[in-house]
């Protein structure tokens, strides 16, 4: 492990310039309508900020951190070094590009294989989640901690949609929660789902397949808060689209049964 001046001095540069990303990725929305965007596929957007934004943080972060390596939803992996940025330039581009308000943009700090830091910055929703190992987790700079909720009949569970998702998938999974009488939700931003879970707003987060941009930062939030989260890294996380469930840690063993997921 990496010593602590060297995250913090890594953890509060990224705060700052992600707060100029932030503003960059609002002055670039455009207002409500139909998406505005290209697609990569069928309902995947990418919008001109995406682009922008990871390559501004990219130019900002490696000034300061030469030796570190990139990697970015929009352009991959670049350069390789101990510390490595994980980067979601938008986060919920879906919701940005037709003027919705939730979305975010995501930065995580790896050291070698292991996550170390995370910022999701939500700047239309005025909020900022951050965690370093070992050193807590907040959001708007207040502590926070994953629910105590304790039921799945009193529980609040997301399941995320994405287009990798197999026909059937969704319906059952969202089927399976409305059995054991939890309130389901789906709101387009994997990274912010999490972040919910983290704070204790949402009970868990069930994902399909979902990439290591979209979770590096909320990986940090979620262990500083206490949640249960599956071994989504030694899934296979680091290279590939992977399943992912999160959740308050007394539901863990019973929503783990219901969606079908292990926690081990
Ligand atoms: C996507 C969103 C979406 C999730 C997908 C992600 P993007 O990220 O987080 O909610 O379901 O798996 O890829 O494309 O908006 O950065």
């Amino acid at each position: 492990m990496p010593n602590t001046s060297a995250i913090n001095e890594r953890f509060h540069a990224a705060q700052k310039i992600i707060k100029d990303a932030a503003q960059l990725a609002k002055n670039m929305q455009s207002a409500p309508g139909k998406a505005t965007a290209e697609l990569k596929g069928h309902q995947d957007y990418v919008t001109e900020a995406d682009r922008a934004v990871e390559t501004f943080l990219v130019k900002e972060l490696s000034a300061l951190f030469p030796d570190d390596a990139f990697l970015g939803e929009e352009y991959g992996a670049t350069q390789s070094g101990a510390f490595r940025w994980v980067i979601d330039p938008i986060d919920g581009t879906s919701n940005y590009a037709r003027g919705r308000n939730r979305w975010c943009i995501s930065i995580g700090l790896m050291h070698h294989d292991t996550p170390v830091a995370g910022i999701i910055e939500a700047p239309t929703l005025r909020e900022s989640f951050t965690a370093r190992i070992g050193q807590g987790a907040f959001l708007n700079g207040t502590p926070i901690q994953a629910s105590k909720t304790d039921k799945l009949r009193e529980a609040m569970v997301e399941i995320g949609w994405s287009p990798y998702v197999p026909e059937g998938w969704y319906p059952q999974k969202m089927g399976a929660l409305l059995t054991e009488g939890s309130m389901p939700r789906s709101l387009g931003s994997g990274a912010l789902a999490l972040a919910d879970v983290a704070c204790g707003r949402s009970d868990g987060y069930h994902e399909y397949v979902i990439f290591l941009w979209d979770v590096a930062a909320a990986l940090v939030l979620l262990q500083e808060a206490g949640a249960c989260v599956s071994p989504f890294l030694k899934n296979g996380g680091l290279t590939q689209r992977t399943p992912i469930l999160a959740c308050a840690p007394l539901i863990a063993p019973s929503l783990s049964k219901t969606l079908g997921v292990s926690l081990d």
